[in-house]
């Protein structure tokens, strides 16, 4: 039986090691029977190119959000070799340690500025640039990964809440801009898993005891559980959904207490 994204060109921005849930990802499509380009960040690029080698036919090439000039190479490289885009996860965040970790009350403005930059105006930023390719393909999907502490106050999680939010809205916004291509644009609201952006936040683990213990399915997430997700959203199985933020977190988004 054909996979459910059988070859369809699926770009994955944001692996950074094994641990990554774009890496569970890049899996999961590839299972699926996607072809594949990974991205990363220079600092990460042996791991990364390392990670691309044990996936048929992939490859990685670097991305840095913070530079157009980075974004724009990359989706000509991207055209060169498919003509095509069927599909693009953005799995991209970061907050400097110190906003991150002082009372949002005290966010700088800079802190604040970097963290709405990379973690959510990288999302529409890819989307024009892709854009082109991805209106080639007839029916595309673009998936981007947040946060409850976008909806609700998850102490400790800070000026990242802020940019979930400004991501959020931004795949409704590009929803509708991109709707008229038949490009759909999906947000999945994951659970905590242990990664390197997750250890970054001050009370983590504490993060992982109270959702194991809350949750109605009494555990915590794992990051396959969120890639075979994403494989939903980027195939045609969910071609009537756009602007939807999917969680996928055992249920604990819909707790009072
Ligand atoms: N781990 C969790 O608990 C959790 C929960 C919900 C949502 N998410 C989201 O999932 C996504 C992936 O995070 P993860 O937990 O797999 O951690 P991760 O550290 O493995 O991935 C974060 C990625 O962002 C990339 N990145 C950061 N700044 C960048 C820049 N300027 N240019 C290009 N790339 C940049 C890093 O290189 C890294 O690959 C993020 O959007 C994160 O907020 C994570």
């Amino acid at each position: 039986m054909p996979g459910l994204l059988e070859g369809r060109k699926i770009l994955v921005l944001g692996v950074a090691n094994k641990r990554s849930i774009a890496w569970a990802s890049a899996q999961a499509a590839a299972r699926e029977g996607a072809r594949l380009i990974l991205t990363y960040q220079e600092r990460v690029k042996e791991g990364v190119e390392e990670l691309a080698s044990s996936i048929p036919g992939a490859r990685a090439l670097p991305c840095e959000v913070t530079q157009d000039a980075s974004v724009e190479t990359l989706f000509r490289d991207v055209g060169k070799s498919w003509g095509c885009l069927d599909g693009l996860i953005h799995s991209i965040a970061f907050a400097p340690a110190a906003d991150l970790e002082r009372a949002f009350v005290e966010t700088s403005r800079e802190g604040c500025q970097v963290a709405v930059d990379v973690s959510a105006y990288s999302l529409p930023l890819l989307a024009r640039f892709a854009r082109p390719l991805l209106e080639g393909s007839g029916g595309a999907s673009i998936v981007a990964y947040t946060y409850l502490g976008s909806e609700r106050v998850v102490p400790g999680y800070n000026v990242m809440g802020i940019a979930k939010a400004a991501l959020e809205a931004s795949v409704r916004y590009l929803a509708y801009d991109l709707g008229v291509a038949k490009v759909r644009v999906n947000g999945i609201s994951a659970g905590p898993v242990n990664t390197l952006s997750a250890r970054g936040v001050s009370g983590f683990t504490k993060i992982l005891d109270v959702v194991k213990d809350r949750a109605p399915l009494r555990r915590n997430i794992e990051a396959s559980e969120v890639a075979d997700a994403t494989v939903f959203l980027l195939s045609p199985m969910s071609r009537g959904i756009t602007g939807e933020i999917l969680h996928v977190d055992a249920g604990y988004h819909c707790m009072g207490l």
